[in-house]
């Protein structure tokens, strides 16, 4: 490494979709959340160096990695099928369940996918949250096309929700949980998914994807991880 060529290999660029608390959120201008401590407390284990980080719309993620504008993303990002079908992901590190978010004290109190035949839905552009709304709701005919309105960030949906515009939105789990604690939305049920959250890399970058699998494992050894998840979440 003297000569310093072989530092520049081993920096790569992260990339992220902030406006999904408490993964990621910018904060008086800053990039701050859980998959940023914990994407930087990985990488700190392994010979790779973080060199930025990037602000990228949701579906813009995928896209960016393949054209190399960035090496790994971090946003919370569910390991899928179809997505490993262009890219690879990390173990995972962390679990998670889709909720359904409406109004507080709204006249849409929904119990079940069920009740929200015939209503205005939501949900980011690109997520498994989009998924569903696709596969239970549309294809299972208890919303039109025209009922589902697509957003490029989830804070802009909660704001809907907040005013009244939209019913309700498909979101993960922890997400909901602190958007109904800092806004006028709530929890109107949880269903399980069973998601789990990886780190994406391009499919040829092996060496990357075992260091940061490497790395999550150390960082969950020591008490690294738990310390990042109480920064984050009430827990
Ligand atoms: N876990 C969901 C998915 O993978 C939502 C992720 C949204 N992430 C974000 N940073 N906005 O589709």
């Amino acid at each position: 490494d003297d000569d310093g060529a072989g530092d520049d290999e081993n920096e790569i660029v992260a990339g992220t979709a902030p406006g999904f608390e408490p993964f990621e959120m910018v904060i008086d201008g800053e990039l701050v959340g859980f998959d940023i401590d914990l994407l930087e407390a990985v990488v700190d284990e392994t010979e790779y160096e973080l060199a930025d980080w990037q602000e990228i719309e949701f579906d813009g993620l995928i896209p960016s990695l393949e054209n190399e504008n960035i090496d790994v993303i971090a946003a919370a990002m569910t390991i899928t099928e179809d997505r490993q079908e262009t890219i690879a992901f990390s173990d995972p590190y962390y679990s998670a369940d889709q909720t359904v978010l409406v109004q507080e004290g709204g006249d849409v109190q929904p119990d079940e996918l069920e009740d929200l035949e015939g209503h205005n839905v939501g949900a980011q552009s690109g997520t498994t949250g989009e998924g569903i709304v696709e596969d239970e709701l549309i294809a299972e005919g208890l919303i039109d096309d025209g009922d589902y309105d697509s957003y490029d960030n989830y804070v802009l949906a909660v704001e809907e929700l907040e005013r009244g515009t939209l019913d309700a939105i498909v979101i993960d789990e922890p997400v909901a949980e602190s958007f109904a604690a800092d806004r006028d939305v709530e929890i109107a049920f949880t269903f399980e998914t069973g998601e789990e959250y990886g780190f994406g890399v391009r499919q040829e970058d092996d060496d990357l994807q075992q260091a940061l699998s490497e790395g999550i494992e150390a960082v969950q050894e020591s008490s690294e991880y738990d310390e990042i998840t109480q920064e984050w979440f009430d827990e």
